[in-house]
């Protein structure tokens, strides 16, 4: 490495790491959960999960003393936080547990923090404006994409402004993260495909962001690897438990490259798909990520040539990154999302002001080339 290089810069960059106190993994692992928190049996334990992980609840073995709040929906907006809001203020938890993927654990990291505070959510959008909870936090994910188990971060939509409205607290970091691959093996293809790429994404914008570092690179590359290894077997065969748990560790090494470094120009670009036509996060940074990937090559080219060969892309970055996705089984046109042409102008505007994640892209993209990338994937 020669001094001055970029990556002998990397070095001197400073950085911020938080991560849960405790990471359990491994398959079954989940259903210990009772021998992982002390004096369990005693708790008064409220769950927050989607309806699909409420209706097996009964394998977290839980104390008598519990709620399941079962309504989390997907891409959650603020009056499902809310709703779930009201049902914590009547239980008074001293455990929150999610169970569910991103959105769950989203919303349970708010609920946690939000919980007797006096404070609402706009209150805490931005960094480090949480105060400290009054309750434990447990994150269990059911799907292998946000890695949301082990960071700081949580998003909602506001229905007002039409905008993802993130707010990041190190007291939103779970006590304990408990990655259980097990639970993944009933996703249906078309999620495992979607939240892979998710996973894939936050290690690759992380990888070549402007802020990337020396101590998460090493997160983003075994992250790339493990995408690459396992995706596609998890999409072919969802049974394929080696598979399920590489996808599991994949996404957890994505959660550690989003606390301290966090996505870029793919994030960004995909956000006004989710909030103005609901398409599932994971989905939408699928149809943007050939795209960004390519867009950025030239001015990243060692990281993204190590990418290209850990996921095993041709010369063609684009043709075959975009080919790869959609023989995951991949929707990649927006046009076939529900997208309207005439929206794409105002949704590169939209994109152009996340400033939180556009200031960090390593290729300086102005609302011109947003709105040329928005055209290529329509
Ligand atoms: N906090 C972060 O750092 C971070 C990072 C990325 C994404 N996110 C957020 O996460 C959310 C998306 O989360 P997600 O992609 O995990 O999807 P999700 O939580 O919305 O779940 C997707 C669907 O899969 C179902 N499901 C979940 N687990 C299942 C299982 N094991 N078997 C069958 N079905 C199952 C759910 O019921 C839901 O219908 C978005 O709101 C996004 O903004 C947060
Ligand atoms: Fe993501």
């Amino acid at each position: 490495m020669s001094s001055g290089s970029p990556a002998a810069a990397a070095l001197l960059r400073p950085l911020s790491f938080v991560q849960p106190t405790r990471i359990e993994y491994g398959p079954g692992k989940a259903r210990t959960l009772g021998e992982l928190v002390p004096d369990w049996a005693k708790k008064r334990v409220l769950v927050v999960a989607d309806a699909f992980n409420a209706a097996r609840v009964e394998l977290l073995g839980l104390p008598e003393t519990n709620h399941v709040f079962s309504k989390v929906k997907p891409e959650p907006d603020l009056p499902n936080l809310e709703q779930a809001l009201d049902e914590a203020r009547g239980f008074a938890p001293d455990v929150i547990v999610s169970f569910g993927g991103g959105s769950a654990m989203d919303l349970a990291k708010l609920v946690s923090v939000l919980v007797g505070s006096g404070k609402g959510f706009r209150d805490i959008v931005g960094v480090g404006k949480a105060d400290p909870r009054r309750c434990g936090l447990i994150a269990i994910p059911t799907t292998a994409g946000t890695g949301s188990e082990v960071g700081a971060r949580a998003l909602v939509t506001d229905p007002v402004s039409q905008a993802k409205s993130a707010a990041d607290s190190r007291h939103m970091v779970a006590d304990l993260a408990v990655v259980d691959p097990d639970l993944t093996l009933s996703l249906p293809a078309a999620v495992t495909a979607a939240t892979g790429v998710d996973a894939l994404a936050h290690c690759v914008e992380s990888f070549t962001s402007k802020r990337s570092h020396p101590l998460v690179d090493i997160y983003a590359r075994a992250g790339i690897t493990l995408v690459g290894q396992y995706l596609q077997r998890a999409v072919a065969d969802g049974n394929d438990v080696e598979a399920r748990a590489g996808l599991a560790m994949a996404a957890l090494y994505g959660g550690l490259c989003l606390g301290p470094v966090n996505t870029t120009a793919g994030h960004a670009l995909s956000y006004p798909l989710g909030t103005r036509y609901g398409i599932a996060h994971g989905l939408a940074n699928a149809v943007i990520f050939p795209h960004t990937l390519a867009f950025n090559a030239p001015v990243e080219a060692d990281k993204t040539s190590e990418i290209a060969a850990l996921m095993g892309f041709g010369d063609d970055l684009l043709a075959s990154a975009y080919r790869y996705c959609a023989d995951l089984g991949i929707e990649m046109h927006m046009s076939k999302l529900g997208v309207s042409r005439d929206d794409l102008q105002s949704m590169a505007d939209e994109a152009h002001g996340i400033r939180r994640l556009l200031d960090f892209n390593p290729r300086e993209m102005g609302p011109v080339e947003i709105f040329g990338l928005y055209q290529a994937a329509y």
